[in-house]
């Protein structure tokens, strides 16, 4: 019999975690002998918690809002990517070392080879609409991609300037008025924004403009069928939906935790999908 192994997400809250049905799917399918739970932890208590989190059981944990950055303080062994964008979402014990990482990016590269299989091909310039966490960690993925160079757009320029300083020319700021050009220069266009939750609005979009083989993703997975992507498929460009992102960075984690590098299957997907209240 295996070794029972428990991890959690820790979150201030937490109770929004689709992680949990994600880890308990993978576990019940390998057989394995482990759990998932939720820890709503607020931010007095995560330096207590953290420093308690093998007392508690825990082989590891995801880290969610609004505890990235401050749990990237705590570990002791941050890799490459975690230190890059001091930001953790993913933690686990190495020889009683907490080690930690960041999944999304990998998680986002990962998602495109499976949905867009041919994309890195002649990828030379991407466009990233938004400049939040989530998009620091997929210009960073991007980079690490091989992409020469990085259109920044988000609402708040600022914002898309404190990436250029943090990645140097590759990652360039632009404005609106720059969008259209854009949109006609790039290979993949990338919506980090939570624009589009809501069902019915969508980023700034010049889909007219592309080239036919420009691949487009949204990284909201709830709705799938974004607004922006259904526009995309208008124009017959080839997308990548947001969910599978959400999968692959769980691939990631459940093999630091567990030893099984999990399948991204259909019925995964459907199970979340379901979760959700939408079907494929
Ligand atoms: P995340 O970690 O998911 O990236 P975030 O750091 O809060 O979350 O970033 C959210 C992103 O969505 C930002 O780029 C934000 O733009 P601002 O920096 O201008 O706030 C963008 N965003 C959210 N709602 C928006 C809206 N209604 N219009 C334009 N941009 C929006």
């Amino acid at each position: 019999m295996t070794q029972f192994k428990a991890a959690c997400v820790i979150g201030y809250p937490a109770q929004h975690s689709r992680s949990p049905l994600i880890h308990g799917h993978w576990l019940h399918t390998y057989g394995l002998q482990g759990a998932y739970m939720r820890e709503t932890v607020a931010a007095e208590d995560l330096p207590q918690f953290i420093a308690s989190l093998r007392a508690r059981g825990y082989v590891g944990a995801n880290i969610t809002v609004p505890h990235k950055e401050a749990v990237f303080q705590l570990v002791q062994k941050p890799d490459e990517i975690a230190t890059a964008l001091h930001a953790v979402n993913t933690i686990w014990f190495e020889d009683g070392v907490l080690c930690g990482s960041n999944s999304d990016g990998l998680g986002f590269l990962k998602s495109l080879d499976h949905q867009t299989p041919g994309w890195r091909d002649g990828c030379n310039a991407a466009l990233v609409l938004g400049a939040g966490g989530a998009a620091r960690g997929i210009v960073y993925a991007l980079l690490q991609a091989g992409v020469q160079q990085v259109h920044v757009y988000n609402r708040t320029i600022e914002k898309a300037h404190a990436l250029h300083m943090q990645f140097g020319t590759a990652v360039q700021a632009i404005s609106a008025e720059q969008l259209p050009q854009a949109y006609a220069q790039v290979q993949l266009i990338v919506n980090t924004t939570s624009i589009g939750m809501d069902g019915t609005s969508s980023p700034p979009h010049h889909f007219e403009a592309c080239a036919p083989t420009t691949v487009v993703n949204d990284i909201v997975y709830t709705p799938l069928h974004t607004p922006f992507l259904h526009a995309a498929q208008q124009h017959s460009l080839r997308v990548a939906y947001g969910l599978d992102m959400l999968l692959y960075q769980a691939t990631i984690g459940f093999e630091k935790w567990f030893g099984v590098v999990p399948e991204v299957t259909d019925e995964v997907r459907n199970l979340i999908l379901a979760d959700l209240g939408q079907g494929k």
